[in-house]
């Protein structure tokens, strides 16, 4: 739980160290209200999203950018089913992070055991726009080859 707070902060590994309750409860998330464009970054392809058709699915959080992947052909990696228990998800949001709920402990601890974390490292089923802006997301280059558009 400590290297993607570092990640966030600046830090490097090692330099905090915390008492933190990995058994938190998970926050409820409201859906986005209003119209916003999910692009992703490694194909160029924008999604525009409507709010009134979210959620699409059951995999992860409503409305979280998974759901909205998946709905849209766009397939991540997400062998939990997007129930915040492994890092295959993992997503680089390069813009729209502010709009997008905080990532909670078990968000936290998950994205810890996820290779090449950044700073903008989010689970994509644990990451829900509140549509107040556009959002960007890269899928990392281990994950690329599960990116299929257009089915
Ligand atoms: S799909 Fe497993 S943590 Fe997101």
């Amino acid at each position: 739980m400590v290297r993607a707070r570092q990640a966030r902060r600046g830090t490097s590994y090692g330099e905090a160290m915390g008492g933190l309750n990995p058994y938190l409860g998970q926050q409820a998330i409201a859906v986005a209200k209003q119209a916003f464009t999910l692009r992703i970054a490694n194909s160029g392809q924008s999604i525009a999203v409507d709010p009134a058709q979210l959620p699409h699915g059951r995999d992860g959080r409503p409305g979280s950018l998974l759901d909205i992947l998946l709905h849209h052909g766009v397939r991540v990696d997400h062998a939990c089913g997007g129930v915040c228990s492994c890092s295959t998800c993992h997503v680089v949001v390069k813009k729209g992070l502010k709009s997008c709920n905080p990532a909670d402990e078990g968000e936290e601890d998950m994205l810890d055991t996820a290779p090449g974390l950044t700073g903008q490292s989010r689970l994509a089923c644990q990451c829900v726009p509140n549509g107040s802006e556009d959002v960007e997301v890269l899928i990392p280059a281990w994950n690329r080859n599960a990116i299929a558009e257009g089915e």
